[in-house]
Formats: structure tokens, C-alpha cells, sequence
């Protein structure tokens, strides 16, 4: 299923982040050994920093922050934990994975904390004015839109000039042992571990098809590159089969 394209893919990736919903957040953290949260959480920093330079960074706090296609809302917590952010924004397509997030922000949030906004919304038509945000982001989620370019222009949109866009993603491997064992891991382990855990083996091999099916970490910063960002760049984490891409919005 990782080869459809549009309303077709649109429309399959919605009805399977509903179907696994309940069981998403647990297994990320047992398909990544809990690491998902550590790369999340230098997603947030480095979205948040140098975010004091955009025309919105304030004296008295940096801004608002944005992570789309939020799910269950990790790095919109990890945004609202960055130093200096005064509010965070979290949207995504599915209410499923929305009420998660709100359950768990109404959980977790203490008086005085950065305040947390999730609302439902396409990544690829932003409901928000241009240069709103000091920063933007979104985790795992690129693979699954039509059109990841038109997700790169709308962040890159919706970010102040000075402000920073960042992505984690899954991404294809450099060949070499380590990509062999990462196939192999992804393409026999993760559906195996989905069936048993999620009770959606479907779900877990779209998951390591959709890495085949994605850009190269070169070609995903092209695409930052296109929609104008500078100072564009990436870390692999985790092996090499996740990538943190990052860019500015030109002053
Ligand atoms: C793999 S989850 C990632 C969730 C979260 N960002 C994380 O890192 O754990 C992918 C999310 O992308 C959302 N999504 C896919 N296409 C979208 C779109 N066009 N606009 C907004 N959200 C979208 C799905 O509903 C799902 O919640």
C-alpha cells in the first residue's frame, strides 16, 4: 500500500492511524527501545533554538511553535518543554489520535506550564497566517503525506523569517551491514511485533514499505532547499535509519 498517491493514500493512512491509535504510542516505544522520545526531544531543542532571531522572538519569551501532523502529541510536548516557548500548536488529520493527545496534556499539564493548542487540521493546507510561528516540525509523518513538498512550502509558509523547520523521519539506509540488519529488523520483526502488539500486522508493513517508497535524506533536503529554506541540513540518528532534517527561513 505504500506505493499509493493521493486521495488514495490520504485516505488509506487515515483509516490506519485510526485502527492503531490505541496502541501507537506503545509501539514506538518498543519498535525503538524508548529512543524515539531522546529524538524527539532534540527535535524540539533545535526547533526552538535560534528561534529568538525570527521577526516574532520576543524579549520576554521566543514564541509560538508548531508541529504538524502531531498524533498523540510527543513532540508537542517536547516543544512545550523547550526553554523560552511560549505556546505550542499541535495539528493533525485524525480526531483518534487528537483525543489521545488532549487526554494526555490534560493529564500531564501543571498551572503555569506552556499552554498546548491541538486542533484538527490538513498539513498540507495550514489553517494559520504567514510567518505565525518561531518554529515548525513534524516526527514520522512526512512518509505518510501525498504530497511532501506541499508539506515542506506550508512549514516553511507559516514560520517567521529567522525561524527554524525541522523534520525526523525515517529514512532510507546507506547500504552496508547495519541497513541489513535494519531491513531486516523492519521487514520481518516490526510487522510480527505489530500483529501481536497492535493486533494490525497491515499496518506494520506499510510502515517499513513506506521507508522504500520515501526520499533519500540527500533528496528530503533538496526539498527544503525548494521550498526556500537555507542553512539545510541533517544528523542521522539512530543507525542512520532516521534522519533530522533542518532549515531556516531566510531574513
Ligand atoms: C506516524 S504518526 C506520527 C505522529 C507524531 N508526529 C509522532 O512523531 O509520534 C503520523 C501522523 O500523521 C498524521 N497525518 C498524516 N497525514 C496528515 C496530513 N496531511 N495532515 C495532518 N496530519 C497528517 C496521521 O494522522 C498520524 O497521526
Amino acid at each position: 500500500m505504500a506505493h499509493l498517491t493521493g486521495d488514495d493514500k490520504r485516505r488509506y493512512v487515515a483509516e490506519m492511524f485510526a485502527r492503531i491509535s490505541p496502541r501507537y504510542d506503545l509501539m514506538n516505544s518498543l519498535m525503538t527501545g524508548g529512543m524515539h522520545h531522546r529524538w524527539k526531544r532534540d527535535t524540539a531543542r533545535l526547533t526552538a533554538a535560534g528561534a529568538a532571531g525570527t521577526e516574532r522572538g520576543g524579549t520576554d519569551g521566543i514564541g509560538a511553535t508548531l508541529d504538524i501532523a502531531t498524533g498523540t502529541g510527543d513532540l508537542a510536548f517536547a516543544l512545550a518543554n523547550c526553554a523560552g516557548v511560549t505556546a505550542v500548536v499541535g495539528v493533525d488529520l485524525l480526531s483518534e489520535m487528537l483525543s489521545i493527545a488532549a487526554r494526555r496534556r490534560r493529564v500531564g499539564h501543571r498551572p503555569g506550564d506552556t499552554p498546548i493548542t491541538f486542533a484538527q487540521a490538513d498539513a498540507l493546507q495550514l489553517p494559520f497566517a504567514d510567518n505565525t510561528f518561531v518554529g515548525a516540525t513534524a516526527g514520522f509523518s512526512l512518509r505518510n503525506m501525498p504530497d511532501v513538498p506541499a508539506a515542506i512550502n506550508e512549514m516553511a509558509r507559516v514560520v517567521a523569517p529567522g525561524g527554524k523547520v525541522t523534520t525526523l523521519e525515517l529514512t532510507p539506509m546507506r547500504p552496508g551491514i547495519p541497513a541489513m540488519m535494519g531491513r531486516l529488523y523492519f521487514h520481518r520483526f516490526v510487522p510480527l511485533m505489530g500483529q501481536l502488539v497492535a493486533g494490525d500486522r497491515a499496518a506494520y508493513t506499510y510502515l517499513p514499505d513506506s521507508v522504500d517508497y520515501f526520499l533519500t535524506a540527500d533528496g528530503l533536503a533538496e526539498v527544503y532547499r525548494q521550498a526556500g529554506l537555507v542553512n539545510v541540513g541533517y544528523r542521522r540518528l539512530g543507525l542512520g535509519g532516521v534522519a533530522l532534517h533542518y532549515g531556516d527561513k531566510p531574513v
